[in-house]
């Protein structure tokens, strides 16, 4: 029976097989009219109810066969919003199936929901609509199981003014009956999938393909460059084949979203959402596509019983991506990778602090909700659990077939932390025998997965790619101290010519963490020679707007609110913004910027930027 303490459902009893939507998109009133079906199944006798999760929606019916039956919506939970309790009318027997029928709206208060006005646009021209589910938000787009333990899969009539996209495979499009100007685009996904990977999009959308099974799509006016940018995405996912399974899904096509979308990258099966800024012109940030692609076996096939095990999500898709990345560029770029998030790691730990809970690898998420816990920590301490099991088991060539294994062990199905390491234990004794279970008996597993902190074990990596970089932070380090008379004299633009994104970024970030920032007549220089100011690479530019915030160098300010106001991805604008607020002058400006700008990002960022600029508990 699966355990999952932020879902309000009766998953004892209950799972659902399959859901129909059929939704109609409304522009004006921004919201989602229609019903959605649900086939469900009883997985204990005599279950009389259906309980689903819900997040301001407004429930209009719920019918069986036809027939009405009786329900309640329960009180608003903060967390985990009202539970929909719907007696069935009779008690079905295990195994028996039944669909029960759920008409509703949504509201504009639904956390999954970002309706953006034209002026939101890149083309100002269409209005725009899009969804983000993981990790809890799916009960705000539609009533549901919303447990990662329940996978079902799902198809839709989506009526709408302008194209609609989602996580799933186009079945066709018709002229709609809802309505004058719509359309109807149907879809089907077929296989299983957790709740939170339902997704969709409506807007002024065109698609380009770039692979065999592969179209890009977005905006018009953004179209060629995301079409040169994602190339690689073809041989991404062979390099994934190639180290697992076949890919399962039929397409794997990307949408590049307007910039309010808060995240880098969302994994929505045969559709992964992304964000604009990966848009560099020089496709130096695509590997958040093979992060996307990665989770198309971890994640996606393979699921997380509940948010507790987050890490067999994220930790497995980091550790694919750093093979993928290594096999296609050398195994130094997939090390470097994993020095850069060890770092964001420490960043992380530091953060909550080195005893919090929530630096374990599995926390405890009673009473919790998941946004609060989010951290590089499931991410890079699950990457070095795996890095470390690889080289302590004998490397590639015991753990690669092993990982295969594990996908074909879980594909379809959703595991908690204690299944997949028995799975382990069991591969282990049944093809290499006694001397690997002898070493896995030797890794200390409390520390690992329940011990707060950095990892118990400090991995080695590969650090040919990192040395070039921190020796330069390191001489613009040493030109300010005593004796060196800051002299600048001997720093040419040749310095970071060769640079790759990733290690500029790397050269940025050690220099922000020294204890004293940069003296301005420093950062004068270091821009006049590097052209930082002007960089349009999203990553570097964060990085240097945050080298020269730690400075209270106010000639950055103007161009940290341009930027933090027009890029909507959490993990650009709430350091900026952070930062602009603890530097000199720059509290009242940063709070000004953020209230004149609020209706820019979505629900979730404007949320966790008001209680980063103290407006909000
Ligand atoms: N699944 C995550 C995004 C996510 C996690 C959304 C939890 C909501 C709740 C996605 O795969 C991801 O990890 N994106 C990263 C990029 C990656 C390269 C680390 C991001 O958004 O930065
Ligand atoms: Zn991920």
């Amino acid at each position: 029976m699966p355990y999952d303490p932020t879902s309000q459902s009766n998953l004892d009893q209950v799972k659902t097989n399959h859901i129909h939507l059929d939704l109609a998109v409304d522009f004006t009133a921004k919201v989602l009219t229609g019903s959605a079906d649900l086939e469900i199944e009883a997985i204990a006798d005599q279950t009389d109810k259906l309980i689903l999760d819900t997040r301001y929606i407004t429930i209009h019916s719920v019918t069986n066969d036809g027939k009405e039956l009786a329900y309640e919506l329960k009180e608003h939970d903060p967390k985990y919003g009202s539970a929909l309790h719907i007696r069935l009318d009779r008690p079905l027997s295990k195994r028996e199936r039944t669909t029960v029928r759920v008409g509703y709206s949504t509201t504009q208060d639904c956390t999954a929901c970002q309706w953006l006005e034209p002026s939101q646009t890149v083309g100002k021209k269409h209005p725009y609509l899009f969804t983000q589910c993981q990790a809890i938000h799916a009960r705000s787009l539609l009533p549901c199981q919303d447990s990662p333990s329940i996978k079902l899969t799902y198809s839709a009539h989506i009526h709408a003014p302008l194209r609609a996209v989602m996580s799933a495979v186009p079945t066709g499009q018709d002229k709609s009956t809802k309505g004058n100007d719509l359309t109807t685009f149907k879809f089907e996904q077929k296989t299983r999938i957790p709740s939170y990977l339902i997704a969709l999009a409506v807007g002024n959308l065109e698609g380009r393909e770039i692979g065999p099974r592969s179209t890009v799509w977005t905006e018009p006016e953004v179209l060629e460059d995301a079409a040169w940018e994602f190339v690689d995405t073809e041989n991404f996912i062979r390099t994934g084949e190639a180290l697992l399974t076949p890919y399962d899904w039929g397409r794997y096509d990307l949408l590049v979203l307007p910039a309010s979308f808060p995240y880098g990258g969302m994994e929505n099966p045969c559709l992964t959402f992304v964000t604009p800024s990966l848009l560099a012109g020089d496709r130096s940030l695509v590997d958040v596509v093979a992060h996307e692609i990665a989770h198309s076996w971890m994640g996606n096939l393979v699921t997380t019983e509940n948010w507790e095990h987050f890490w067999l999500n994220e930790g497995f898709t980091v550790f694919v991506e750093r093979k993928i990345i290594g096999r296609m560029k050398g195994k130094e770029h997939g090390d470097f990778s994993a020095i850069v998030g060890y770092n964001a790691l420490q960043e992380s730990v530091g953060h909550f602090g080195k005893e919090h809970p929530f630096t374990a690898l599995c926390p405890c998420l009673r009473g919790e909700d998941p946004d609060d816990s989010f951290s590089r920590v499931p991410y890079e301490k699950g990457f070095n659990l795996l890095y470390y099991l690889e080289k302590h088991l004998g490397g590639p060539e015991v753990f690669e077939p092993y990982l295969r294994a594990h996908v074909q062990q879980f594909a379809g199905r959703s595991i908690n932390t204690d299944e997949w390491k028995h799975f382990l234990y069991s591969y282990m004794t049944k093809h290499h025998g006694q001397e690997k279970v002898d070493l896995l008996n030797l890794v200390d597993w409390d520390a690992w997965l329940h011990g707060p902190g950095m990892p118990p074990v400090e991995n080695q990596f590969d650090d040919s790619l990192a040395r070039t970089c921190t020796d330069l932070s390191k001489k613009w380090d040493a030109s300010r101290l005593a004796g060196s008379n800051n002299d600048t004299s001997a720093f040419s633009e040749k310095d970071i010519a060769e640079f790759s994104t990733n290690q500029t970024v790397v050269f940025l970030e050690e220099l922000t963490e020294l204890q004293d920032p940069m003296p301005h007549g420093h950062l004068d220089r270091m821009d006049e020679l590097y052209q930082l100011t002007t960089v349009k690479n999203a990553e570097v530019r964060l990085r240097w707007q945050l080298l020269c915030l730690k400075a209270d160098y106010e000639k950055i300010y103007p161009e940290v609110l341009a930027f933090a106001t027009t890029m909507g991805r959490m993990k650009i604008c709430r350091p900026l913004l952070r930062s602009l607020y603890k530097a000199k002058n720059g509290a009242e400006l940063a709070r000004e910027a953020f209230l004149k700008n609020k209706t820019f990002y979505h629900p979730i960022a404007a949320t966790m930027i008001s209680k980063d600029l103290g407006l909000a508990k």
